[in-house]
């Protein structure tokens, strides 16, 4: 059966951020991107500034508005930094854009289509939750740096800059109460994506909170986005913290893939990035739980990589502090050895990890009745 909305893959991530600048230089030292591109004063676009980001097949573009009244210096204003656009690579973006409007889209941007010397880049948007676009993107005619307007902007390029990132495996949203799956249904019905997976409240639940999920894929399987929900607790959820913060729902967390995850964290950690802690008693039946991983559990430990199985294989990951002021946006590493799940095995002890960081920040609060 032909797949009705095609997707190539996730072209870009765009963060709408209040210093691009400033923005780039942490991803590129804290992830190991290079940056591939900029647009700006000096390439003649007065209202914004953006840098074009990448590791392996990761892209990542970071703009701040140069006035109040840009779109994305009102993004970060309601929001703080955090994604503004996720980007699919579609083989026909006027197409694609006329398909989800059919079945129930609304429009963000109308097909257009931007030409320099490097070619034709066709692009439409159309509105998903919050203020988060979702860009299809039709680049098959277009041989330049990342789009026209942009022109190439490469820095030094040091051997040891990669930390290992290759690629996006997953893209999660927070939304509000009972929106759940409304998302669902527009991830359904506007493109063709299919629930992977679902987990209640029951799965999914500390002693103070819980949230539910359901993950969605495209037709192709390749592209995953599961999107979380606040469920009644008797404390503040970290998705209600989220929410409050970020002004509404959006993306919570974006699952970089590695293969190599100790290495990795080990060169993240080497460059300060701060992870969630996991307490010591995880490691001591996480052996039993996930056997593969028995000889490696003290390398796992010292650097607070969880580990959990299903039973296609297992799987490794690890969960960034947020990285900016507003306890919003966070990263998570992950390396697949067959597992095709989310850690379901680790909710519990994430969720706890979460919250202690909740509770220092002031927000494990009683939930409001
Ligand atoms: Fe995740």
């Amino acid at each position: 059966m032909a797949d009705r909305f095609p997707i190539r893959r996730i072209d870009h991530i765009e963060f709408h951020v209040g210093n691009a600048r400033q923005a780039a230089a942490f991803y590129q030292h804290a992830f190991g991107f290079r940056m591939t591109a900029y647009r700006g004063l000096e390439t003649g676009c007065r209202e914004t500034t953006s840098y074009v980001l990448e590791c392996g097949a990761i892209r990542f573009v970071l703009t701040s508005g140069l006035a109040p009244d840009t779109a994305a210096a009102r993004f970060a204003h309601a929001h703080g930094d955090g994604v503004a656009v996720v980007a699919l690579e579609v083989p026909d973006a006027a197409r694609a854009f006329a398909e989800a409007q059919r079945h129930g889209a609304v429009g963000a941007a109308d097909p257009v289509e931007e030409q320099d010397e490097y070619g034709r880049l066709r692009s439409a948007g159309i509105r998903a939750y919050g203020d988060t676009v979702i860009r299809l993107v039709e680049r098959q005619d277009y041989a330049g740096v990342f789009a026209p307007g942009f022109e190439p902007r490469g820095g030094p390029e040091p051997r040891d800059a990669d930390v290992g990132l290759t690629a996006i495996d997953h893209v999660v949203a927070n939304v509000e109460l009972g929106q759940m799956d409304r998302w669902v249904r527009f991830f359904a019905e506007t493109m063709g994506f299919t629930e992977l997976l679902h987990f209640d409240d029951e799965a999914i639940s500390t002693e103070y909170s819980a949230l539910m999920s359901k993950v969605m894929q495209d037709g192709a399987g390749r592209i995953r986005f599961p999107i979380n929900e606040p469920a009644t607790g008797r404390r503040k959820s970290q998705v209600a913290e989220y929410l409050d913060y970020f002004g509404g729902p959006g993306v919570q967390h974006i699952a970089f893939a590695t293969g190599d995850i100790v290495a990795t964290v080990s060169r993240m950690r080497a460059r300060g990035m701060a992870f969630l802690s996991v307490p010591a008693a995880y490691y001591d039946d996480l052996p039993g739980r996930v056997p593969a991983i028995g000889p490696y559990t003290g390398v796992l430990a010292r650097l607070g990589i969880l580990a959990d199985r299903d039973e296609d294989g297992y799987l490794l990951q690890i969960f960034t502090q947020p990285v900016q002021d507003r306890p919003t946006v966070f990263f998570e590493v992950i390396e697949r050895r067959g597992a095709t799940g989310f850690g379901q095995g680790n909710f519990k002890s994430l969720f706890e990890a979460i919250e202690r960081e909740q509770a220092r920040r002031g927000n494990l609060v009683e939930a409001a009745s």
